[in-house]
């Protein structure tokens, strides 16, 4: 899966390297010292005199951070935080103290303060103390913004699909989502494995784990094993450390093994005994290892033929098999085109930064009715060319691939009428180009040569 988040921070996010400030301070030269070099260093500062002014302020404004003397006339400072907290969860709160009183300080930071300043207080102290908290604020929210992305990314909402035998997918997806049921995901190359797969992780309890996909064809047995048992140190010539393998690794979240019927003999009994015994045999340990992972395999084979003629252990494809499911080919579920391109679209249009509305009507005909071997993932690439050669506001015939022919077989309409010509003209048409003396094809075709002619005619055949 090629998807990485697109990484556009919201502006709230990117600028905070300034601030609104409030001080709450009793002393008015102390106040006013500390306002007036603040705001010379870039920030917005209010000032209250006690505890009841500043939540009075808090509650009409948000402020970035309250710097809070601890020693107030009336609430006391930790007063203030635990109420202002309340008002304002995200707001970062500094107390300042007077020396001596680290034991309050402590109780600050109990109950949620970030910092604490020391009085006297030097100014260049609180200006950098002001600026690691608004960068380690920054951190934080741009964390919590690129994880609800990731989530998003891959929730239901960025899965396309309203087709029948789409919406028993995602049906699916929900029910396996909440449970820890190893699952067996069945399509072909594009379908959307990887994506599901990865949906399923995103919708379960353990969404914030790890998610590791492991290809099987594309490594030699060895080496798999090594990746996916790990080794100790000195099992073989280099081995020079203990390294934990995926199983491991991936703790209690989600491995994802993708075309799991290329996996050999000797591997598929150590993964039997891995979902089996939750335990794992790192090349070269004496002692097994406890693990929890969930698995989720993947192929585009028929396992079950697998199995029939002894590639596949019996034993371990039941054991994946607990629960599977089948993405269907794009081509038996064409109705989710129109929908897969304007989604698909729209993607690559944000991310090339072109003005390009939609498809226009020969294009979504030829997306209508192209084979689509390489399923979604075809039509993605296809779009994503399409999206790049476009000049205009509208996807052209001429912006797609020139190999992407209609597959003739293909009919768009439900009228049985129209479908019936459709199969005639391109029964005729067959015939004619192995027989293309009429006579002979209308002889082979059962019709009289008249006949033929007036079909030529009627369905505009060249
Ligand atoms: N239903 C869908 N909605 C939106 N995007 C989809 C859908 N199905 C597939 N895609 C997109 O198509 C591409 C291929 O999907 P994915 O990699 O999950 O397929 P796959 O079955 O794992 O393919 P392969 O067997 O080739 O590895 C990805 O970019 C994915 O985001
Ligand atoms: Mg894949």
């Amino acid at each position: 899966m090629t998807t990485a988040p697109v990484c556009n921070l919201p502006k709230a996010i990117e600028s905070s390297q300034t601030a609104r400030i409030l001080i709450v301070e009793d002393e008015p030269l102390i106040r006013s010292t500390l306002a007036e070099f603040l705001e010379q260093e870039g920030h917005a500062v209010e000032v209250a005199p006690d505890g009841e002014t500043a939540l009075h302020l808090a509650e009409q404004h948000h402020f970035d951070v309250v710097l809070c003397d601890l020693q107030l006339p009336g609430m006391d400072g930790v007063g203030v935080l635990e109420r202002l907290l309340r008002i304002s969860p995200d707001t970062i709160v500094v107390l300042v103290t007077a020396y001596g009183t680290v034991e309050s300080a402590v109780e600050a930071f109990k109950r949620g303060a970030h910092d604490y300043l020391m009085k006297p207080l030097l100014l260049d102290e609180v200006a950098a103390k002001i600026r690691h908290l608004l960068a380690y604020r920054r951190l934080h929210l741009e964390n919590q913004w690129l994880r609800r992305e990731l989530h998003q990314q891959f929730d239901f909402r960025s899965i396309v699909g309203s087709s029948v035998a789409m919406r028993q997918v995602f049906e699916l997806v929900r029910k396996v989502a909440g449970s820890r049921t190893t699952v067996l995901l069945i399509g072909e190359s594009g379908t959307g494995k990887e994506l599901i797969a990865r949906a399923i992780h995103h919708n379960s309890p353990e969404r914030d784990e790890r998610f590791i996909a492991v290809n099987c064809a594309a490594i030699p047995e060895d080496l798999l094993e090594n990746q996916l048992f790990g080794h100790r140190k000195g099992a073989y010539t280099g081995a020079d450390r203990d390294v934990e393998g995926v199983f491991q690794h991936v703790g209690r979240g989600t491995l994802f093994l993708d075309e799991i019927a290329e996996m050999k003999p000797g591997t598929q009994a150590k993964l039997l005994r891995a979902i089996e015994q939750k335990e794992i045999l790192p090349v070269g340990a004496s002692a097994p290892v406890q693990v929890q992972a969930r698995i989720i395999a993947a192929t585009n084979k028929d396992l079950a033929r697998e199995v029939a003629e002894g590639r596949f252990r019996e034993d371990l494809y039941y054991r994946l098999n607990v629960v599977s499911i089948h993405l269907p080919p794009l081509r038996e579920r064409r109705e989710d085109i129109p929908e897969l391109v304007e989604f698909l679209l729209a993607r690559h249009v944000r991310n090339q930064g072109k003005k390009i509305r939609g498809v226009d009507h020969a294009a979504m005909q030829i997306l209508l009715s192209a084979p689509w071997r390489g399923n979604v993932r075809e039509l993605d690439n296809a779009l994503q060319r399409a999206v790049i050669l476009s000049d205009g506001p509208l996807i052209t015939p001429a912006d797609l691939p020139p190999d992407l022919a209609p597959d003739p077989d293909v009919c768009l309409t439900d009228d049985l009428r129209t479908a019936v010509s459709h199969f005639e003209k391109r029964h005729i048409e067959r015939v004619l180009r192995t027989s293309p003396d009429k006579k002979e094809a209308a002889r082979r075709l059962g019709l009289a040569l008249s006949s033929l002619y007036r079909k030529i005619e009627e369905l505009g055949i060249r």
